[in-house]
């Protein structure tokens, strides 16, 4: 079997780990992937958007199953691209993929379904929007409608700093065209989980449950982030819960989008805020898998994962995962100091010859000079995932090797896991 993974951080690092491992002899390809990657995979040197040379890559190297793991691709189209060349290929069409590439977009498939979302309004003109701002209760979230790599939400204490956002977005052009349309909506209360679902457009089949850790600082202070580390299983998802988010939010969303003549097919990600009824309000939906949720979520999953993306990439249902029975894992992002804006580039790294059990370094922004040495190269740089038959061990093992890691700048957060980590502590109590 030939397979590409098409990206280059983290998520796509754990991609190829999964894919290798179920698949020993298959021949992988990333395009471009990274120093990581490149130990598991061949990399081709290609930009991930680059819908030409991946359309020629996949008709050179006769690939079987594409899976694309970022969500610009998706939304250029690379899907369609590549099967209009009558490839198979894992990931939505770029009409179903608006459901991440426009937030206004997203809300009006949830209002059409009656899925629970933060009421909200979307606006293109700064006026309107400030004058509609001037009556909203506080706190209140701001979004850029488009891509904004995890960045465009911006939650405000106050209304003077959601006008200065509403400013920057639509009148000086912060996110550029992403955030030339703005969604306002009503903060939501609660615990956050990310629920992902493998879909061909109509069944579902679930990953197991994680927790982003979005904000950039120790204690959910500072800005927002792609992500900061995350966990799994999340003891909240509870078997309600997941029913509930089955039944009440990606079913009727996929039954939207059939309606409209674009069926979702890859990964539905949820992003959820469950109140303290358990009720799923929906935060953002995206069209793949999470970023750093793949890297804690993929080594959970025993067996049945290339299968899985296959049949959906053929038009058909989804199939069973396995699941390693009673593994927690945890993955603790190290960045480069100055991330989310303006991350220091070029620091050599280095990583410790001898890994603790279970821990999976997964490379997200390195680079490997002509001189071989191993150099940060983005904001996101390594991703340390730790599986163990508990959360405190798993917690334990992804903390003490990202301490063990060095290089100049390196910044991360020591307490991925902590809502966790207090309900453990209660229980034991
Ligand atoms: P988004 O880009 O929509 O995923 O938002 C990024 C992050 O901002 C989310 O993961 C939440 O942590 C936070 N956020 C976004 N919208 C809301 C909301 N309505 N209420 C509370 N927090 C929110
Ligand atoms: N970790 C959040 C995302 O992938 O969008």
């Amino acid at each position: 079997m030939r397979l590409l993974v098409v990206g280059a951080g983290g998520r796509e690092h754990a991609l190829c780990w999964a894919l290798r491992r179920e698949n020993p002899k298959a021949d992988i390809y990333c395009a471009p992937g990274n120093p990581g990657t490149a130990e598991l995979a061949t990399n081709l040197p290609m930009a991930a958007d680059d819908l030409d040379r991946l359309a020629d890559a996949a008709d050179m190297h006769g690939i079987d199953l594409t899976v694309v793991g970022p969500e610009v691709p998706l939304a250029r189209g690379l899907a369609d691209r590549l099967r209009a060349e009558g490839r198979v290929v894992f990931g939505p069409s770029a009409a179903a993929a608006q459901l991440e590439a426009s937030k206004a977009f997203a809300k009006d498939v949830m209002a059409a379904a009656g899925i629970p979302t933060a009421s909200s309004r979307t606006f293109r003109e700064l006026e309107p929007a400030l004058a509609y701002l001037a009556r909203h209760p506080e706190p209140l979230v701001v979004k850029a409608s488009g891509l904004a790599a995890g960045k465009g939400a911006v939650v405000c204490q106050a209304r003077g700093e959601a006008a200065d956002t509403l400013r920057q977005m639509l009148a000086e052009g912060r996110f550029g065209d992403a955030g030339r349309t703005v969604v306002i909506e009503t903060f939501l209360r609660g615990e956050e989980v990310s629920v992902l679902a493998i879909t061909d457009g109509s069944e579902v089949e679930l990953l197991p449950v994680s927790q982003d850790h979005k904000r950039l600082l120790e204690g959910d202070a500072g800005p927002n982030t792609g992500g900061m580390g995350a966990y799994s299983p999340v003891s909240v998802a509870s078997p309600e819960l997941l029913e509930r988010a089955r039944g009440e939010v990606l079913l009727p969303a996929l039954g939207e989008m059939r309606r409209r003549g674009t069926p979702f097919t890859g990964v539905l990600y949820a992003g959820l805020m469950v109140d303290e009824d358990g009720t799923p309000w929906v935060v953002e939906f995206n069209c793949r898998l999470g970023d750093p949720e793949a890297q804690v979520v993929l080594p959970l999953v025993s067996d049945g994962f290339t299968r899985s993306l296959w049949a959906v990439a053929r038009g058909e249902s989804p199939l069973p995962l396995e699941i390693l029975p009673g593994a927690a894992s945890v993955t603790t992002v190290l960045a480069s100091r100055g991330y989310p804006d303006a991350p220091e580039q070029g620091a050599p790294i280095v990583i410790p010859p001898h890994l603790p059990d279970g821990v999976t370094i997964f490379h997200a922004g390195t680079a490997r000079g002509s001189d071989g040495v191993l150099r940060v190269s983005g904001g996101r740089v390594l991703n340390v995932t730790a599986v163990a038959s508990g959360f405190a061990e798993a917690q334990r093992r992804s903390r003490e090797t990202a301490d063990a890691i060095e290089y100049e700048g390196k910044i991360y957060r020591r307490d991925i896991g902590w809502r966790e980590a207090a309900r453990v502590a209660e229980v034991s109590r």
